[in-house]
């Protein structure tokens, strides 16, 4: 027997849960369930997030205080976690004694072992707040392209990433105020000093998936830098131990302490069950000596890799705790094959979701879609209901409502005593080898394949069989009982396979079947002179208008739309943190804005098919190309574009692209530019200027 701690990452105390949260708790739900079933000891434990300055910002926003802030969104949060049965055997807070402990604890040891810094950090300060900005919180003119309105850490128009103390005309947006620059001391985790070890660790031991193992090596190739861990008050989290009492009180940084949450809720857990059979040893699962003992497993978003592959295996080794076992990063979630939306009713929580249709559903869909990948997964609204009424309903739940009726009314529930297709049983039972394997390895869509593919075959036997034409016939009676208790074995071990998906339904299904066991090896052992009960109805079709209510009860007025909520697994614009190897990543807060524009608005837009006559680079600008665009009027126009870092200007000459025409002229350092040159993809990471065919007509509009 295996000894597993599995946990998915902690949700921020400052916002409810939604679907995008619940692809990973579902993910890791499914896995805890499936390795239990197979007969390890699984311990799966989970906590609020809350600490940081959002939490701080939004306690006071609601009239609360941070504690209150944070008790009302627990209780929040696990109430709809058992909605969708999130079966955690812990929930706790990184707000508690025990994180406090193991915090102060590793830092403590780090501290000692020479792997803490201090360093002065000139940083944007709110005078009317009186506090310290996090790149978020401020606001002002892009230092590159002039464009106002920006954000402290990268320009949305011209894509330049650059320090808030960069930003022209800074304001805060906590207060409006001009931001001053003020200077304090910093606490800095020395991350490069373990560049090794983190070499060798996330490359062993298939601790990581292939890409995030490349994303790192990316990481690594830009250079570490230290992490800074440090916080000024005001701020709501543990104080730094054994700063000086001469100095303005310093906090962990919210990423400091939220992932020794994970060992927090365990210890707390550890304690709950001391002296009951359900002991569990803290030591066993942290101490170094012991890693190869136990396993650990994290669940994660892709946006959020760096601080558990890079930052906390590192402040583990460096304090002398075990690191994990394995690191699993998974996709965002997309609906109707874009990013969930407010207005259109596709960001939708988890609560309206329950109020609307059946939180199984919503599992056996993510699970036919999740696979060992970091891919984002789509949640197609039509396809979600025809998959789940054609699988589930029509194929599944029908093998046991075509069965049990002749079973129970004229056998009473017996099942024969002898299998007479053992060879199609011994397959499907044979089948679950690898459906274990898949789920083990979090191939969930393969495992639900191969689940179907069996349900499909008892489907075509009970066509080709036909019990219902046999049982109005004379002398069949016992080919009757066979095929239907065919049918009822096979529907057990469909049973005993989806039970990690669908634990409710399957529990239901486990009292009509008379049975009190669904583990994975329970299969083996076949119902032969077993008796039944009457058969429930296990499932019921999704219907399109509750689909419809729900879509309806998440739309959102656009004003609403623009209030920021808490982020986790909802596609972003760009999946790395704010400033990857920097000393501020601050992945605390998401805006998701509302994102309806009339037509009319549209129809404002003029772009046209423009001939590249030349395209150089800008001296002075290492982001910018200058392009001379005939775009079919008297004169060329000048045309800067924030793409020098994925083009050189020969790639781009004589090019058709297409031009905005009517956007208001930009003063800018190195000219006006008039107009703006269309691109796909990320400013961030890659962009591809769109190209159209030879024979378009210069100067033609795009409608
Ligand atoms: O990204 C987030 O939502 C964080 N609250 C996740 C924390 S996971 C762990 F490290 F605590
Ligand atoms: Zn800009």
């Amino acid at each position: 027997m295996r000894e597993i701690l599995v946990t998915s990452a902690l949700p921020y105390a400052n916002g409810y849960i939604h679907l995008g949260h619940l692809v990973e708790y579902i993910q890791t739900d499914i896995w805890a369930r499936a390795m239990k079933a197979q007969g390890h000891q699984v311990t799966y434990v989970c906590a609020d997030d809350a600490h940081g300055t959002a939490i701080m910002l939004k306690a006071e926003a609601n009239g609360v205080t941070p504690e209150e802030q944070i008790a009302s969104v627990k209780a929040s949060h696990e109430a709809d976690f058992a909605k969708f049965l999130i079966n955690f055997d812990n929930y706790h807070s990184t707000h508690s004694e025990e994180n406090k402990h193991f915090s102060e604890l590793i830092y403590r040891r780090l501290n000692d072992a020479g792997h803490i810094s201090t360093k002065d950090v000139e940083q944007l300060f709110d005078p009317e707040k009186q506090l310290f900005l996090a790149d978020r919180f401020v606001k002002g003119t892009c230092p590159e392209c002039a464009a106002a309105d920006q954000y402290g850490d990268n320009c949305e128009v011209c894509g330049t990433t650059y320090d808030a103390t960069d930003l022209k005309d800074p304001h805060s947006t906590l207060s409006d105020a001009t931001p001053i620059l003020k200077t304090s001391k910093h606490y800095f985790f020395n991350l490069p000093e373990f560049e090794q070890f983190l070499k060798d660790w996330t490359r062993s031991d298939n601790r990581l998936q292939t890409s995030v193992a490349n994303k790192l090596q990316e990481w690594f190739e830009a250079g570490l830098a230290t992490w800074d861990i440090s916080r000024d008050a005001p701020y709501f989290g543990f104080q730094i131990p054994d700063t000086p009492s001469d100095e303005p009180d310093k906090y962990f940084y919210v990423w400091l302490d939220a992932p020794v949450g994970y060992m927090a809720s365990f210890k707390n857990l550890c304690d709950k069950r001391a002296g009951t059979d359900e002991a569990l040893d803290f030591d066993r699962y942290w101490m170094q000596e012991n890693e190869h003992k136990t396993e650990v497993y994290h669940f994660i978003g892709k946006d959020i890799v760096y601080f558990h592959a890079l930052f906390w295996p590192a402040m583990l080794a460096g304090s002398e705790f075990r690191t994990p076992t394995g690191v699993f990063a998974h996709g965002f979630l997309m609906v109707n094959g874009e990013k969930m939306s407010k207005s259109r009713g596709t960001f939708i929580k988890a609560e309206t979701y329950a109020d609307h249709l059946h939180p199984e559903y919503l599992r056996y869909y993510f699970a036919s879609k999740l696979s060992d990948k970091v891919e984002d997964i789509n949640l197609d609204l039509e396809d979600f209901m025809q998959k789940v009424n054609s699988d589930l309903v029509g194929k599944v739940v029908n093998i046991a409502s075509r069965s049990a009726g002749f079973l129970v009314k004229k056998y009473d529930g017996m099942l024969s005593e002898i299998c007479v297709e053992s060879e199609l049983l011994e397959d499907i039972t044979k089948t679950g080898d690898e459906i274990a394997a898949a789920y083990e390895n979090r191939e969930f869509s393969r495992a639900m394949r191969l689940i179907m593919q069996c349900a499909d075959k008892a489907n075509e036997y009970i066509d080709a069989k036909k019990p219902w034409s046999l049982a109005k016939q004379e002398g069949t009676e016992q080919e009757v009982q066979d095929v239907c208790s065919v049918a009822i074995n096979i529907f057990r071990q469909l049973m005993v396979y989806l039970a990690p998906v669908l634990p409710e339904l399957t529990n239901n299904a486990k009292e009509f079947l008379n049975l009190d066991d669904l583990s994975f090896a329970s299969r083996n052992e076949w119902l032969l002179g077993h008796k039944i009960n009457k058969f429930k109805p296990l499932m019921q079709r999704i219907e399109e208008k509750d689909v419809a209510a729900m879509v309806e009860a998440s739309k959102e007025s656009l004003a609403q739309a623009a209030a920021p909520v808490a982020s986790k697994a909802v596609a972003k614009k760009d999946n790395k943190p704010a400033k990857e190897a920097g000393t501020d990543i601050d992945a605390e807060t998401n805006t998701e804005q509302a994102d309806y524009i009339g037509i009319e608005d549209f129809a404002k837009v003029e772009m046209k098919v423009a001939h590249v006559l030349a395209c150089n680079h800008v001296e002075g600008a290492d982001k910018l190309l200058q392009f001379t665009l005939d775009v079919g009027e008297d004169k060329p126009r000048n045309v800067f574009s924030g793409i020098r870092k994925f083009y050189e200007p020969e790639q781009l000459l004589d090019k058709k692209v297409i031009c905005v025409t009517n956007l208001a002229p930009r003063k800018m350092k190195f000219g006006v530019s008039e107009g703006m040159v269309l691109s796909t993809g990320n400013p961030k990471t890659q962009l591809t200027v769109v190209t159209l065919p030879d024979n378009c007509v210069i100067g033609d509009v795009l409608a």
